[in-house]
């Protein structure tokens, strides 16, 4: 049961008492509280949205008698959350995954890392100049999705890589996929490591019985949340978890988030973590129950079209699966024949419906915290149930099922030296053999089949351009049509 203290929203409070005073802004933002701001900023923004659009260093926000309205909103973060200690961030759970690799180690040290971890942890490695091992996540051959790690792969990567200082690991996955961080934990811990889980898409887990557990929870040591994606803070607000090990140094996370922080902290972005922490801690568990039970009607909805399923319960228990986040309705469309880019493209510009993610077997649609799901479930499902009608009326050509990806190249030297270091752009027909000084996944199954400082392979090249041909896309490469790549040169 939430406290009185969780009912509060100091931060907010403040902002709300310090624009009410209608002081004379001779400070910055520009636009003065709206005053000064172009038309078409007060219709995108709102002038509510101006007025309390105020800088940091103001007092009585965020600075003057401690602990500050700024910082009594993070310590209630860090209650709601169960954490030692929290941290805001304005630049996403991106600025988390980054102030945490500066904070893990730097130049040379190893770490183990989950390989599908998002860009923003591959990043962090170039920021930070670790090398890393990677450990491949459990594949779903038949839906061609990658799960999360098993205690085992992440035992035997630890043991073959001595003197590393953590290990990295992503759950939920993008489809809803959580791995048994308390497993996790304990195999890193027994060897003295910290874990350290990006727990992006799992904001939510905490304030929830029936929801698989959550990482700080599962004893992890510092986690990434991307607050913005189910409990809705507005995009780009995201927080970090310090757990309650001592296995990290909260000043030395302190100061790695302060460095790659912008100085001018937005007050909006900040105080809609101070509201989404409210909204979480004191009506999370009433608000998530009702959104569970009118998803469970929607997953009813869409197993009767003809041709679809659902990821369900069913897959708790296969490799890397030992939760499954039902806030992720995810549509196994193998069935119709069609794939899932179609569908979501239909869906999309026929009936007005966004998805989150689509592959070439899976589309997934997301609900958030506090939605009134029953509505718009019904709705996703009416527009589901008539986009696989037309496109039953509309068969695309016959799919040919891609061969798995191959493994991936000799890491020779670390992401940073090739990201960063001296490199030339070459034919892509050209590059097998060199270093890559870019990653590329293709999708699906998203697992990065090149990262930078790994050595290129003609069979992984191929696999590349298979994957094009197979209507899958590639990210990473800074030339998008890949018709050339970006390879270190090596002294
Ligand atoms: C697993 C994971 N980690 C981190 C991020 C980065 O989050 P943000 O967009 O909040 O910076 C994402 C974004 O999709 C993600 O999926």
């Amino acid at each position: 049961m939430a406290d009185h203290k969780q009912e509060t929203t100091p931060y907010v409070d403040a902002l709300l008492e310090y624009s009410a005073l209608d002081p004379g802004r001779f400070q910055v933002p520009g636009h003065k509280g709206g005053i000064a701001a172009d038309p078409a900023m007060v219709a995108l923004v709102g002038m509510t949205g101006l007025i309390n659009d105020i800088p940091s260093v103001t007092e009585g926000v965020d600075i003057g008698p401690e602990p500050t309205p700024f910082q009594q909103a993070q310590i209630l973060a860090a209650e709601a959350w169960g954490a030692k200690r929290s941290w805001f961030l304005v630049n996403g759970a991106s600025q988390g995954n980054h102030a945490t690799s500066m904070a893990l180690g730097h130049m040379g040290q190893r770490v183990v890392v989950q390989r599908n971890v998002h860009s923003s942890i591959i990043d962090g490695l170039v920021l930070n100049g670790m090398r890393p091992t990677f450990v491949a996540p459990e594949l779903d051959p038949e839906l061609g999705i990658a799960h999360g790690l098993t205690p085992e792969s992440l035992a035997a990567a630890l043991d073959a890589t001595p003197g590393a200082v953590a290990a990295l690991v992503v759950s939920p996955t993008y489809f809803g996929a959580c791995a048994d961080v308390a497993a996790l934990a304990e195999v890193a811990h027994s060897r003295g490591l910290p874990l350290i889980v990006d727990e992006a898409w799992g904001a939510h887990l905490h304030f929830h019985p029936d929801l698989p557990p959550d990482a700080l929870a599962s004893g992890a040591d510092l986690v990434t949340s991307s607050t913005h994606k189910i409990v809705g803070s507005l995009t780009q607000a995201a927080m970090l978890h310090l757990g309650h090990g001592d296995r990290i140094d909260p000043a030395v996370v302190d100061r790695c988030v302060s460095l790659v922080e912008t100085t001018s902290p937005s007050g909006l972005l900040s105080g809609s973590l101070d509201a989404a922490r409210r909204q979480a801690a004191v009506h999370g568990v009433e608000l998530l129950g009702e959104t569970l039970e009118a998803i469970k009607r929607t997953r009813e909805q869409i197993v009767q079209i003809p041709g679809l399923d659902v990821l369900d319960e069913s897959m708790v228990g296969r490799p890397g699966i030992a939760g499954l986040d039902p806030m992720r309705l995810s549509v196994d469309v193998r069935g119709t024949g069609s794939t899932g880019y179609r569908l979501a493209k239909k869906i999309f510009y026929s009936h007005g419906i966004d998805l989150e993610l689509y592959s070439e077997n899976v589309v997934v649609a997301i609900f958030g915290l506090g939605e009134p799901a029953e509505a718009t479930g019904e709705r996703l499902a009416a527009a589901v149930r008539a986009a696989v009608g037309e496109l039953e009326a509309e068969p695309g050509p016959p799919q040919e099922k891609l061969a798995p990806p191959p493994p991936w190249g000799e890491l020779v030297m670390t992401p940073r030296e090739a990201y960063l270091g001296p490199q030339e752009v070459i034919p892509f027909e050209d590059a097998a053999g060199r270093v890559a000084a870019e990653g590329l996944a293709a999708y699906p199954p998203g697992i990065p089949n090149v990262l930078p400082g790994e050595r290129l392979t003609t069979e992984t090249l191929s696999y590349i351009r298979e994957s094009i041909a197979h209507g899958g896309y590639v990210r990473g490469g800074s030339d998008r049509e890949l018709k050339t790549l970006r390879v270190a040169l090596e002294r």
